[in-house]
């Protein structure tokens, strides 16, 4: 196995405003963006070829991988009109060098991962699977479709998110990371819309293909919405996520050109993008600011996203929001719980006082 491919043409729009400008795997998640992770652990398991399916905002991917030597071959191919998820795999066909009985890795492009890839191959080839899924336990399954096996681990069904407790049968999902025979992919529809979760795995299984899973208990998290962006890119800094991308673990995290008062505190896994600015007495917890933010003298900002070149005025509290780039909140606001700001716009001082429940 030597090749992949990476779904990353998503809108991404649990993340909006972030994704109006850069593309979700593009945003910078623990100092690097977010497919970064992706393609060095693959690396690192032993892929040298990687096809990166793109759509939106497909240009961003090219600039960046233009000027990227990530030590692996890097194939861009772009959709006109986004293909979905099956779509996607399919219009990269011409684009893979595999054989027909070869394994292809496919990757969700917002997983952050510590699966076992070359384990997840092996398995997939042992068993001479048709497709090989990764399958992830979570606590509270209602929010996601089930993925239940039998004893050695065929898949029996994809069932759609669960509405009453009997519904229920198994805590394992669909972590977003498949190895496919090659000639499975010849067989997804060409040239139309196609999810690879409703469409292309109920067929196979009607179809009586040999769809197994492997159950990996360790580290997974879905980065598409704002929590789960910041608390990806906080387990980064601090170590408890796996990537060899990261460029040093602590407390936080400052890029070049980052500049942070003696009596600023930042910490939580933190990332203070390259030219951003943190003011005296500012706190700075559990949160990523993008480059060249500003943080003003005495603002806290807790758990939250700041956008490139946003400015957060002095005193200014955000909990739990989102601010896009180039925005500019003025001094003695309070922004909590989910709030988010759309980029360039601007909030006047002491104007604001958002909570979810206010
Ligand atoms: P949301 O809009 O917030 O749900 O995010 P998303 O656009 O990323 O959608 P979703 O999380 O369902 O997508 C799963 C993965 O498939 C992501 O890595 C997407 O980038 C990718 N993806 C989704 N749709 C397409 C598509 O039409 N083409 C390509 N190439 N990738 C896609």
């Amino acid at each position: 196995m030597t090749e992949a491919v990476l779904l990353v043409g998503g809108q991404g729009t649990r993340l909006r405003p972030l994704t109006i400008n850069t593309p979700k795997p593009m945003l910078p998640v623990g100092g690097v963006p977010f497919t970064v992770h992706q393609i060095t652990r693959a690396r690192d398991a032993g892929v040298t070829r990687i096809v990166l399916a793109t759509s939106y905002r497909a240009e961003v991917f090219r600039d960046f991988m233009d000027e990227a030597d990530l030590g692996i071959e890097i194939v861009i191919a772009t959709e006109d009109e986004p293909l979905g998820t099956g779509g996607a795999i399919r219009h990269a066909l011409p684009y893979l060098e595999s054989g027909p009985d070869e394994s292809v890795l496919v990757f969700n492009g917002d997983v952050l991962t510590g699966v076992d890839i070359r384990g997840l191959v092996d398995h997939h080839q042992a068993t001479s699977s048709d497709v090989t899924l990764y399958l992830t336990p979570v606590e509270d399954p209602r929010a996601y479709g089930l993925v239940p096996t039998d004893l050695s681990g065929r898949v029996l069904a994809f069932l759609e998110k669960p509405t009453t407790d009997e519904e229920i049968v198994t805590n394992n999902i669909n972590a977003g990371c498949y190895v496919f025979k090659r000639s499975i992919i010849d067989a997804i529809p060409a040239g139309r819309p196609v999810s690879v979760e409703r469409e292309t795995f109920p067929g196979l299984l009607e179809a009586g293909a040999l769809v197994t899973a492997v159950v990996d208990r360790g580290y997974w998290l879905d980065l598409g919405t704002p929590l789960a962006f910041v608390q990806g890119s906080c387990d980064l800094v601090l170590g408890a996520a796996p990537s060899p991308a990261v460029p040093r673990h602590g407390d936080f995290l400052a890029l070049p050109g980052a500049s942070i008062a003696s009596s600023a505190q930042v910490h939580g896994g933190s990332v203070v993008g390259r030219d951003a600015v943190v003011s005296d007495g500012a706190v700075v917890n559990g949160s990523v600011l993008f480059d060249g933010a500003r943080i003003a003298e005495g603002a806290h900002v807790i758990g939250s996203i700041v956008g490139v070149g946003a400015v957060i005025g002095a005193g200014t509290v955000l909990r739990g929001v989102v601010i896009g780039d180039g925005a500019v909140i003025g001094r003695g606001n309070e922004l909590l719980s989910g709030a988010r700001v759309w980029p360039g716009a601007e909030l006047a001082d002491g104007c604001v006082r958002f909570s979810s429940d206010s």
